[in-house]
This record gives C-alpha cells, structure tokens and sequence, in this order.
C-alpha cells in the first residue's frame, strides 16, 4: 500500500510535468480542490467526453443530449431537495477547528485497523448513516479513540449537517434581503434534464422509454476535499436521464448497471477493477442505487453512480412550478386492453464524474518500467498506457535530422494526418529522447522519416507499448493509425 501511495504522488507529479493537470491559479498557491487541465490533459478529457457523448447520444436510438445553464431558478433545489437535504454530516475538532466529514473520517481510521476490524467499522457507520443516528456517529468516533489528524486529540463537536451547495448573486438588482438575487451554482446537471424534460419530449416527439444526456460542470463545497481530482469543487458530470413506465425501473435499472460497467470495460477499464457497491442508505430521491467502483490507487471507490429516483424529480418540480408535467403513454396496457394514459414517468440515471474517470484512465495508464537491454545495460521510462482511442496525441513524426529533404517529407505526412486525428511534429534531441518524451505523454504511435525514407518511401513506426518497430510504406501510415483508433 505505502508503495502504492508513493506511485501517486508520483502520477500527480508527472501529470503536472507533462501538461495534463495543473493546480488551479499556481501562481498564488493554488485553490484547494479546484485544478486546471492542461494542453495533453484538456485534450484526453474531450476524447473520453466524446466517447461517452457519441455511445450515449449516437448509439442509443432513443437518447437525445442537451446542454442546459449552470445556473437555474433557485426554487429548482428546493424541488429537487437539495436545499433541504444536500448536506453530509461533519464533525469539528474543537482544538485544531478542522472540520471532518464523518464517514471519511471513520474510513481513514478503518483503513489503518486488521481487515476485519476495519470491516467491522464500517458496517457499523454505514448502519448509523443509515438511521441519521448523529449522537451515535458520534459515540463510534470517541469509543474508537479516532483523534484528529492535526491536533492528535479526540475533543469533538457534535455531528451537524453542512449544506454543500455554492451560492452566488444574481444580477445588479438591489435589494434588501440578499435571498432575492440569490442563486446556487447548480450541484448536478440532472436537475437541468428534468426541468427540460417536456420541451425535450414534445420537440423532438420522444417515445417512452428515453433519455436525455448532458455533461457539464457542477460545484460542490466539499468539506473534505482530497486524493488530487478524485473530490473537487467545481468538477464535470455526465449523466443520463432515462424516463420509463412506472413499474418497470427495476428492469432498466439492471439493464444500465451491466450496460454503464460493459462501457467502461470498452474505454479499456479492466473488468477485474471495476466492482458493483449497493448502496446501503439510499438518497431522498431513490428507490435503488449502486456505485460502480473503480480500484483506484487510494482502494476501492465510487467512480459511477446508478440510481433509480422513481418520479421524485418531475413530480416535484410538478408541485413547486404548478406545471403539469405529464406524458400520455397511447401504448395498449395488456391488463385493461386500453393505453396506458397520463402519468408522470420513472427515471433511472446514469451519473460519472469526467475528472474521477479521468483519473481512472491516467491511474491505469502511468507505468515506470525498468529492463535490462540486450548489451546488459539498464534503461527505463515512465509510460503513460493510454489506450489508442482516447490518447491526446495519436501520431508524433519525427523527421531524424532537420536537413536533407527529411522535414519537408514529414510536414508532408503532417499535412496528410492532421485532419484525421492529433499529430505532434518534432525535430529536435535524439530520436531516443523523442521517444522518451512521446511515451510519458501518452502517444501510441511514433513514425521517423529517415534517409531511406528518400530512397524506397517507407519509415519506421515505433509502437508505444511493445517499444518494437517496423517498417512500413509512407503511403500506408495514415491507414495504419486510423485503423488502430477507431
Ligand atoms: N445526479 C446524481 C449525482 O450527482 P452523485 O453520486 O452525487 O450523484 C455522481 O455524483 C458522480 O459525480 C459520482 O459518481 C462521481 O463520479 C462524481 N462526483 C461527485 N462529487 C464529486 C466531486 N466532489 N469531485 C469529483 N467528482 C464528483
């Protein structure tokens, strides 16, 4: 384990070194739990955005995406039960005044206790959660001597729920209550789904069952916000409304638990990483729910959630708008032999944080690799594994030396791939260095155009994982790498 942590820190280092994650506003210390993608890292962010977008949106018949505000109508989460009931129970230190979230701090302690003591711990937390049994969470913190990381004390609060939402203000009305122009930065982009949901079904004629996709950002005043851009503040969701007949959402709640977990297999998870978690307290709005998580380098956590949220959202945005948001079903209902008529559909959702998937795709991918070659001497590198499809950069050419003829027949190759997919161009160092540099970024496939190149129009292409070459026509690259790609 302690191997393992030095490994991340380690990737969080080299995600930085090679332009994929910085710390948000550096230059002044940074903003705890916000990062910036750099120019590698923003690129492999749209590629698995656009994986997820094009499996969701183009392979699916009957899923549309859409694309709503950050910021909605504040009584959008008083419908929703954010406003009541988005808040995680905390716990402060009275000497050191640092704040906890309860279940992180029992799991951190439970981690550093024998398997099953720590087993033990947890069911017996996830049992008080349960029950909104605060002076009981409490009791379990203080009978378990679990004492704060700073001050070393066990001299604690008691447990009390912290809202996680973000306010703002909203527009330059004056006024002199500051609730009027009060709006929240929305927590999830589910919410901008269920609002939409009868302009989406009316303009683009939907037929139950649906979804509806979007991605976007969502804010999050995490408490405890740790493991690099596993908990952040401000951090992108995608998620999948999908609105059913009431009564079949456990159907289709199994049918998205296999479909969502066979997705992150083909995005090159491995299956023996990922795991289904029921959860054992479910949210205000559920009548099922399972994480589907991913075994990252800290253990076992949530990358996914799946929820079923029964008609909870539309019925209440129902009530608070005084809009009637209904779906007439003319489906022939077996039992009465008439259409099922007007109701309010069920939904099941599909949620994945982008930047938790991110770090499951960077968390498998980073290798440091050591081997000794065939002259006996050592050699290394760090690699990032990162499958073909979603690499930043597919291509790097590399022209061995800047003269005789050699760059202009590699501008050439960059001038015939560009189009098709990311290309790197590069005639400085060894070509040993090059390489070097292309594997710790991430780049599956390298070609250097050499003097032979001159003569018969075939270069060498390096493959990233393999580290073999061979030799292929000039003409056949851009066919060669498409191929891999897609
Ligand atoms: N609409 C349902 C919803 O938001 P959630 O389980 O709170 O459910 C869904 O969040 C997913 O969003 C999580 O599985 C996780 O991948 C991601 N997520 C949640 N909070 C996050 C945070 N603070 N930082 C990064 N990702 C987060």
């Amino acid at each position: 384990m302690a191997n393992e942590q030095n490994n991340f820190a380690e990737l969080i280092s080299h995600c930085k070194e090679y332009g994929y994650i910085f710390q948000s506003s550096e230059i002044y210390d940074g903003l705890a739990a916000v990062y910036d993608y750099g120019q590698n890292g923003a690129q492999l962010k749209k590629n698995i955005r656009d994986q997820w977008w094009k499996s969701m949106t183009q392979l699916h018949d009957n899923i549309v995406g859409i694309d709503a505000a950050i910021f909605m109508h504040p009584t959008t989460w008083k419908a929703s039960g954010h406003v009541d009931n988005f808040s995680d129970p905390m716990i402060d230190n009275k000497d050191s005044k640092k704040r906890y979230r309860v279940d992180h701090l029992i799991e951190a302690h439970a981690e550093t206790l024998p398997e099953a003591d720590g087993k033990a711990l947890i069911e017996q937390m996830e049992a008080l959660l349960a029950n909104d049994d605060y002076l009981g969470l409490k009791a379990l913190i203080e009978d378990n001597k679990i004492a704060c990381g700073i001050s070393k004390t066990c001299n604690w609060t008691d447990v009390r729920q912290f809202n996680l939402m973000f306010k703002t203000e909203f527009g330059a009305v004056a006024s002199d209550n500051p609730d009027d122009n009060m709006v929240y930065l929305r927590p999830e982009t589910a919410q901008g789904i269920f609002v939409n949901f009868l302009n989406v079904q009316k303009t683009g004629r939907m037929k139950i069952p649906f979804g509806i996709a979007q991605t976007g950002k969502a804010f999050r005043n995490e408490i405890v916000a740790r493991q690099f851009i596993f908990r952040m503040r401000e951090f992108e969701q995608m998620e999948m409304q999908f609105f059913v007949r009431p009564g079949t959402q456990k159907e289709w709640y199994n049918f998205w638990k296999e479909e969502r977990k066979k997705w992150h297999e083909s995005i090159g998870i491995p299956a023996e990483k990922l795991r289904y978690h029921d959860h054992a307290k479910l949210a205000h709005y559920a009548d099922a729910a399972l994480d589907i998580e991913f075994e990252f380098p800290f253990g076992w956590k949530e990358l996914e959630g799946i929820h079923s949220r029964t008609d909870f959202d539309l019925k209440n945005h129902e009530k608070y708008s005084k809009k009637k948001i209904q779906y007439f079903d003319n489906d022939i209902d077996p039992a009465t032999n008439k259409p099922y008529g007007n109701y309010v559909p069920y939904v099941v959702e599909t949620s994945v944080g982008l930047d938790r998937l991110f770090l499951t795709v960077i968390s498998l991918a980073y290798a440091e690799e050591k081997w000794t070659k065939e002259d006996g001497t050592e050699d290394s590198r760090v690699v990032l594994r990162i499958p073909p499809k979603i690499a930043p950069t597919k291509l790097a050419i590399l022209p061995l030396t800047k003269k005789d003829g050699l760059p202009e027949i590699a501008e050439a190759l960059m001038a015939e791939c560009k189009p098709h997919f990311h290309c790197f161009y590069e005639e400085k160092d060894t070509i040993g260095k090059r390489y070097r540099r292309m594997d710790a970024i991430g780049t599956p496939f390298c070609v250097t155009i050499d003097h032979q190149t001159k003569e018969d129009n075939t270069v060498t292409i390096r493959y990233r994982d393999t580290m073999t070459q061979e030799r292929i026509a000039l003409a056949d690259v851009k066919k060669l790498v498409l191929g891999k790609i897609s």
